[in-house]
């Protein structure tokens, strides 16, 4: 590629479950510096997930300034900013005060898992997957707002006054850069609340109505790539363009240059999320997966069927922060190789319930098949085969659902970075797991999107052409095995389901 003459970079912040990033790409999509903070979670009641969104909004803006300051680069340098956020957490705050009214409640939080069973009971699931292309489901924003509504005292009266405005991470963030000025969310988010058609792009007034969500509190939806405002310029030191916005993961199938129909990412971060490039038009699930906007670039929306896991790298996190028999996450690894099997033992690590395609709010955190000999290096072999058979269980359902048989699984993320585990993802679907150079493919991904925009890079056969494995991984397994692991893990599963339904 010619240099880039201006040096010239693209800002990317990644805001994810567990950590803030700012990241700087260069022409080439190559990471020139990067910053990074965790912050804290909070539980505070079983089955409840809630972050403070104030510490969110500081923490990243404190890594965005801190990637320029300690890479020399002024805010004249960067081209575009793009925003890549972890998606249907729910914020809703005051318009005149951009205070939040209660923490962010977290994709992973189970609170209206009984509401949700009820809009099923009544016989709403058909509507739901027609327009949005979800199932009902406390992971979505949608039920999670509602709760605030009802729970808030004031909060829906306000809202039906225009005061208050909801957001997901993207929007929260987009408001905070602008000073107020902007009140959007991109279509990739929007396909995410179960309040958007993603027929339309619109909001749907009907599902508005079922909910009881006042149209008045939310965004307006933009594509995912194009400029829609600049940053307030005191906060960089001048006016930067934020031209991209995408969800994580939706960024992440972008970054990996998933761009044509039948390629697929699977992303092993906090939790893990498979998603196919399914065209422009959306492919309905028949196997209780997502059909979910992919992105809008250039007017025109692609789409995607995804298996969202709710435990992927939040496995190797309990074990270091509950059990406390690693120290790192990539000690996981190290750990399991001290056996060669897990003798029969199996985690299910339902700790927030099952996602796809189970769909179980009601699942919970199963250790099973114990023996006197289990210790450590089984239970850390045990996590990282849960997170490659989950990923399993939804890559056998997409592959029904797009009766396209998938020639390779591009992978990314923190726990992708383990041989161990991807020569297992390998091995227990049969079919070959290829890992990218740059495996930061969710930042390069808003970088890509923000790129775009602002004519930093021109189409996206340059960007296909920046894609390049690092290493594939074969499948080695014999069939007999793989069906012999996969079926102890369903007869795991079985066991796990329902846990916590009273
Ligand atoms: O749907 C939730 C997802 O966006 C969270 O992504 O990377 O924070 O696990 P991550």
């Amino acid at each position: 590629l010619p240099a880039v003459p201006d040096g010239q970079l693209v800002l990317a912040l990644d805001q994810g479950t567990s950590s803030s990033r700012a990241m700087l790409f260069d022409r080439t999509g190559t990471i020139v510096a990067s910053a990074q903070r965790e912050f804290a979670q909070h539980y505070p009641q079983p089955g409840w997930v809630e972050h403070d969104v104030l510490a969110i909004w500081q923490g990243q803006l404190d890594v965005a300034r801190e990637v320029l300051r300690s890479s020399g680069v002024p805010w004249q340098r960067i081209s575009a900013l793009g925003i890549t956020n972890q998606r249907e957490t729910t914020v809703l705050w005051d318009r005149a005060t951009g205070q939040p009214l209660a923490p962010a409640i977290v994709w992973q939080d189970r609170r209206t898992a009984d509401f949700c069973s009820a809009l099923q009971a009544e016989g709403h699931g058909p509507l739901f997957q027609a327009r949005t292309g979800l199932v009902i489901d406390a992971y979505f924003s949608g039920t999670k707002l509602r709760w605030l509504l009802d729970h808030i005292p004031d909060a829906r009266t306000r809202a039906l006054r225009g005061e208050l405005a909801f957001g997901t991470i993207d929007s929260w963030l987009v408001w905070q850069l602008t000073g107020g000025q902007r009140h959007v969310t991109d279509v990739s988010n929007a396909s995410r609340t179960l309040l958007c058609n993603i027929h339309t792009l619109q909001w749907d007034p009907e599902l508005l109505a079922l909910l009881d969500i006042p149209p008045g509190l939310l965004p307006e939806i933009v594509p995912s790539s194009g400029t829609v405002a600049h940053t307030m310029p005191d906060l960089f030191g001048g006016p930067i363009p934020i031209a991209g916005i995408a969800g994580d993961q939706q960024a992440a199938t972008f970054g990996q240059a998933c761009l044509t129909p039948g390629m697929a990412k699977n992303t092993y971060g906090t939790g893990c999320f498979v998603l196919m490039h399914t065209g422009t038009a959306p492919v309905p699930s028949r196997n209780r997966l997502l059909s979910t906007v992919a992105w809008q670039v250039d007017g025109q929306a692609a789409y995607a069927l995804e298996g969202s896991v709710f435990m992927g790298g939040a496995t190797l996190q309990w074990l270091r922060d509950e059990l406390r028999i690693i120290d790192s996450a990539a000690q996981a690894e190290t750990l399991a190789r001290q056996c060669t099997d897990t003798g029969g033992m199996v985690l299910v690590p339902a700790f927030a319930g099952l996602g796809a395609p189970y769909w179980d709010a009601y699942a919970r955190g199963t250790l099973i098949g114990m023996t006197r000999g289990t210790g450590r290096p089984q239970i850390a072999r045990a996590a990282l085969e849960a997170i490659a058979l989950q990923s399993v269980d939804v890559l056998d359902a997409m592959q029904l659902d797009a009766s396209i048989p998938l020639a390779e699984l591009r992978v990314d993320g923190g726990a992708a970075r383990s041989d161990l585990l991807m020569q297992m993802q390998a091995d227990l679907l049969g079919t070959p797991v290829v890992r990218p150079r740059v495996t930061e493919t969710t930042a390069l991904g808003a970088a890509y999107l923000a790129g775009l925009a602002t004519g930093y890079w021109h189409d996206t056969a340059e960007l296909t052409a920046q894609w390049h494995a690092e290493r594939r991984f074969e499948p080695a397994m014999s069939a007999d095995q793989r069906a012999a692991v996969r079926a102890r893990w369903h007869r795991a599963v079985d066991r796990a389901r329902d846990w916590a339904r009273e």
